[in-house]
């Protein structure tokens, strides 16, 4: 497996991520409220493992979970969920061939008042919680694989890749046979307007359909 991986910027006091031997998804989820690799959980409710479907067909990956999801504890229950849902609807793949995670398990925030204002990973945090998908996509060995915005893509494929570029296309990985990048669905949110909206969703449909149609050649 060559998950992109820099532990350059990793301080080396940190304790590993207690991932199970023999990882179950139960086993994950568990395991995972207890991982000190980053310091990212002191300011999290809970770590989020990834759901769905234990040999699905499709892995999803995005950032890091949200403010609902660190709440709920479930990936992509909040806005930017709801957008995939209609992005993955529109595609027609269907919920139960998917498994979605994210490739940091808590929730990075700046405290405005009492909102909690999304931060993006640093890299050593990106680094230290990787073992944890390491496991996943072992555990669930997707045929396709897409990553969902620049974070998930750069942490998996490496630095040099870009969405805007290479959306769409396979990508050279040992991930999965099938791997792609793609928007995140939360930068639909933040459209400037209806027709900028409808057309990130657009292309973001176009993006999931791509999949969907090698995944139902094979
Ligand atoms: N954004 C993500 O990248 N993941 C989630 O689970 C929610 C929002």
């Amino acid at each position: 497996m060559s998950l992109f991986d820099d532990r350059r910027f990793a301080p080396e006091d940190r304790p590993p991520p207690p991932v199970p031997q023999r990882p179950t998804p139960a086993k994950m989820r568990e395991a995972v409220q207890g991982c000190r690799a980053c310091d990212l959980w002191e300011g999290a409710t809970q770590a989020v493992m990834g759901e769905g479907a234990r040999h699905a067909p499709l892995m999803l990956v995005g950032e890091q979970p949200g403010d609902r999801e660190d709440i709920e504890g479930h990936p992509f229950v909040g806005p930017a969920g709801k957008v995939l849902d209609r992005g993955l609807e529109q595609a027609g793949i269907d919920h139960d061939r998917v498994y979605i995670t994210n490739v940091v398990k808590h929730f990075r925030y700046r405290a405005r008042g009492k909102r909690r204002i999304h931060q993006k990973p640093d890299r050593w945090q990106v680094s230290a919680c990787l073992p944890w998908l390491e496991a996943e996509i072992a555990m669930v060995h997707p045929d396709a694989l897409v990553c969902l915005g620049a974070t998930a893509a750069q942490a998996l494929l490496g630095s040099q890749v870009r969405i805007g570029r290479d959306r769409g296309r396979p990508m050279p990985s040992e991930l999965a046979e099938h791997v792609t990048v793609t928007a995140h669905p939360s930068s639909i949110l933040r459209a400037e307007d209806d027709r900028d909206r409808q057309e990130a969703m657009a292309q973001l449909v176009a993006d999931l359909r791509n999949v969907a149609a090698w995944l139902s050649a094979r």
